[in-house]
């Protein structure tokens, strides 16, 4: 088994250090000669640019990474996208306009409420893509079109490379589908994907600095609430940061839309409460600043995570991490792995089953 990890303590470890690598293969399979191709999933450039609304439905991660497609694609193509966990869509009755696709995100391709939220927009007459990272499952088998994701097998159940694949499956389908929209020029097509082809690199770069998080972690193992927050796309990295967090150490964590914390949360903040806010978003920093200056003067410790240039934050932080600068839509791909390293690192010290959490199951079968 040690061998299987290839030297790592944890598969989880390893996984978070195989993304560059499972970032880059799905990023190759889909950008040929500057283009996005994605003629091997079946979908056409007619078809994407028919659709009015889009609908992402997933369960856990994957449902995270949704979130973050349902940014991307809404600013950059401008086609609204509604985004679902699996369980509620398929009992809401949902409905499905006209010109709409439904996308199904899936690591395993098994998921149960997944299938069946993909079974239902099939007999509503949508089309269904299914991101999916297991060839041949269930979900990819029963879908119209089907991107996979080549983050290769994952064995721990908190996903992180399939995690990380599935945001570039959703930047793919948000470049491709503005630009046959005519949202988005050639010129730009080129940039966008000259600066997603750097992102292996700058993970790895990331990845360089896990001491530092190592340390932070450490220090905060025995906490009992953490509270992540940010707003825009830095919302949805922090969902995906605090169930990391929670999943594997235990430790109670919720994800707040920055703003929406003085509607309750804020009163669960106490003295050395730590409170991690996820600021990538330029013109959205000053705002979520603010509600961390708010948080700090109740008593909370602020872990700070942005770009680097954005060293102001250390005025207001405790602790700053800092990820290499890129296009605003790509930030989660970076920002979101000192997240896992926290997250796997506060199981660590707690001497946990990193690699099986109790009580969850890395594939979710049954209902
Ligand atoms: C389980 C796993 C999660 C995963 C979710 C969806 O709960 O523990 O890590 O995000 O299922 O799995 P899927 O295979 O559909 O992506």
């Amino acid at each position: 088994a040690a061998a299987e990890k290839g030297g790592y303590e944890h598969f989880m470890l390893k996984e978070i250090h195989e993304q560059p690598k499972a970032v880059q293969d799905t990023i190759g399979a889909y950008v040929k000669d500057g283009h996005v191709d994605l003629s091997e999933t079946g979908l056409t450039d007619e078809k994407l640019a028919s659709l009015k609304r889009i609908y992402i439905v997933a369960c856990g991660s994957a449902y995270h990474v949704g979130m973050v497609g349902k940014y991307v694609i809404e600013s950059m193509a401008g086609i609204p996208v509604e985004v679902d966990v699996a369980s509620e869509f398929r009992y809401r009755n949902p409905i499905l306009a006209e010109d709409s696709m439904v996308v199904i995100i899936s690591q395993s391709g098994e998921t149960a409420d997944s299938l069946a939220a993909l079974r239902l927009a099939k007999e509503r007459n949508v089309p269904v893509l299914s991101v999916v990272n297991v060839v041949g499952s269930s979900i990819a088998r029963e879908s119209d079109y089907t991107l996979y994701t080549y983050a290769g097998p994952e064995i721990s159940v908190a996903t992180t490379k399939a995690y990380s694949t599935q945001l570039i499956a959703m930047y793919l389908l948000s470049i491709q589908s503005a630009f046959v929209q005519g949202k988005l020029e050639e010129s730009c097509v080129s940039e966008l994907l000259a600066e997603m082809e750097t992102l292996p690199d700058k993970i790895s770069k990331v990845l360089d600095d896990k001491e530092r998080i190592q340390w932070f972690a450490s220090k905060y193992a025995n906490a009992h609430d953490i509270f992540f927050i940010g707003r825009g796309i830095d919302y949805a990295i922090s969902m995906e940061g605090s169930l990391k967090m929670k999943e594997i150490s235990y430790i109670h964590s919720e994800a707040y839309a920055a703003g929406e914390l003085k509607h309750g949360t804020i009163s669960l903040v106490e003295d050395g409460t730590l409170v991690i806010g996820v600021m990538t978003q330029k013109d959205l920093f000053e705002k979520t600043l603010s509600n961390m200056v708010e948080v700090k003067s109740r008593g909370a410790y602020l872990m700070g995570l942005t770009s680097y240039g954005n060293y102001s934050i250390e005025d207001t932080a405790d602790f700053s991490v800092y990820v290499p600068k890129t296009e605003k839509y790509f930030t989660t791909s970076l920002a979101i792995v000192p997240l896992q390293l926290m997250g796997y690192y506060v199981s660590v010290a707690k001497g946990l089953d990193v690699d099986k959490p109790r009580n969850l199951a890395k594939s979710v079968t049954v209902e």
